[in-house]
């Protein structure tokens, strides 16, 4: 069973000398808990991949500490990264930029660009100060399934990972935004914890989406290497729903947990079904999502019907993962 240790200065120490000695380790940051390891260690990078389950065409996010830690990555450093940079880190902005040769390629799932970002979570900032070490890290969970924002998620999902540094839970809840400037305009790959509303005035050529759906579509130019269609995906089928009254409740066994923003109508919901409210704020709701998951997993819910929120830019991110939570799942409640 994985070890959760308290994120002191010793715990720093003792995690700091398991990533030196080329193992991984999971540790708080501002968006969830990542599981990190050297990212200049091409083994130490395959761990994190076997650990996880997943796929290699999936590249990892590295961490670092600071800029002269992000030049000593890439070939060259884009003009629009001096802006970014003052007014976004340390934070949950990731940009992908062109990867220096020596990086392993690994890193980034043989891409030959490599994304970075210097994390705010002052646990993780003094992680990356005690191993001096940039650190690649995925969010500590088993490949599609939901993001911890807690030392315990990470415990339930990645059980064998030797130590799990516990900072509490994780501010935003939700993971970083992804732009890349590597191409001739910047691209948004992954909506995130930084809203758009906030980059468009720094990138006001910043390449979005057709729609939040956008993302998930098939041959999509702008589509994230590595962004599955199903993930973030909790244990029981996941229905999104504008009304709740057309829900195939009389097939859906019991207890249905309903992640919700208005009560829903009277009657519908059976009394052995769990309510997990949001508030109608996307940076709160996102704050508490897939916390509220794992709360409706652990309650052995046996389906999560879900209210979709507003189709609007500033819900884009929330809208994203609850799209890859829900795909897959609209067949299990099918008549027949
Ligand atoms: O908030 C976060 O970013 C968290 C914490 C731990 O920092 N990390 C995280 O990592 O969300 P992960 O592995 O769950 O998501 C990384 C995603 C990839 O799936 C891919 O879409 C994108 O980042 N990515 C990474 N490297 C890339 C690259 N070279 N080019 C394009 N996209 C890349
Ligand atoms: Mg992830």
């Amino acid at each position: 069973m994985a070890r959760i240790v308290s994120a002191t200065v010793e715990g720093i120490a003792e995690a700091a000398a398991l990533l030196r000695a080329g193992e991984v380790c999971a540790f708080p940051t501002e968006t969830v808990y990542g599981l990190g390891a050297n990212a200049l260690s091409d083994l130490a990078i395959q761990k994190i991949y076997q650990l996880k389950g997943r796929p290699a065409f999936n590249p990892l996010i590295v961490h670092v500490e600071n800029m002269a830690q992000v030049r000593d990555l890439v070939t060259s450093i884009p003009s629009q990264v001096a802006l970014l940079a003052r007014r976004f880190w340390p934070g949950p902005l990731t940009l992908v930029l062109p990867r220096a040769a020596h990086v392993p390629a690994r890193v980034s799932a043989g891409l030959d660009t490599i994304a970075v970002r210097v994390p705010a979570h002052p646990v993780a900032q003094a992680l990356l100060h005690a191993a001096q070490l940039p650190i690649c890290a995925p969010s500590a969970n088993r490949s599609e399934q939901v993001s911890p924002t807690r030392a315990e998620h990470v415990a339930k999902s990645l059980p064998d990972v030797p130590l799990i540094l516990d900072g509490g839970p994780c501010d935003f809840g939700i993971e970083s935004t992804v732009v890349d400037l590597t191409r001739e305009h910047p691209v948004l790959l992954r909506p995130g914890a930084v809203a758009v509303s906030k980059l468009i005035p720094m990138l006001p050529n910043l390449v979005l989406p057709a729609s939040p759906g956008a993302f998930l579509s098939e041959g999509d130019a702008h589509h994230a290497p590595g962004q599955m269609k199903r993930h973030y995906a909790p244990r029981a089928p996941l229905l999104l729903f504008s009304d709740a009254t057309a829900l195939p409740l009389d097939r859906m066994p019991s207890p249905v947990g309903w992640l919700v923003i208005d009560p829903p109508p009277a009657g519908l919901m059976r009394p052995s079904d769990l309510i997990e409210p949001l508030p109608d704020d996307p940076t709160l709701y996102a704050a508490d999502l897939y916390a509220a998951l794992h709360r409706l997993d652990d309650r052995q819910v046996q389906a999560i019907v879900v209210q979709r929120p507003p189709h609007t830019l500033a819900w884009l991110a929330v809208l994203d993962r609850l799209e890859r939570a829900a795909h897959g799942s609209e067949k299990a409640f099918d008549s027949q």
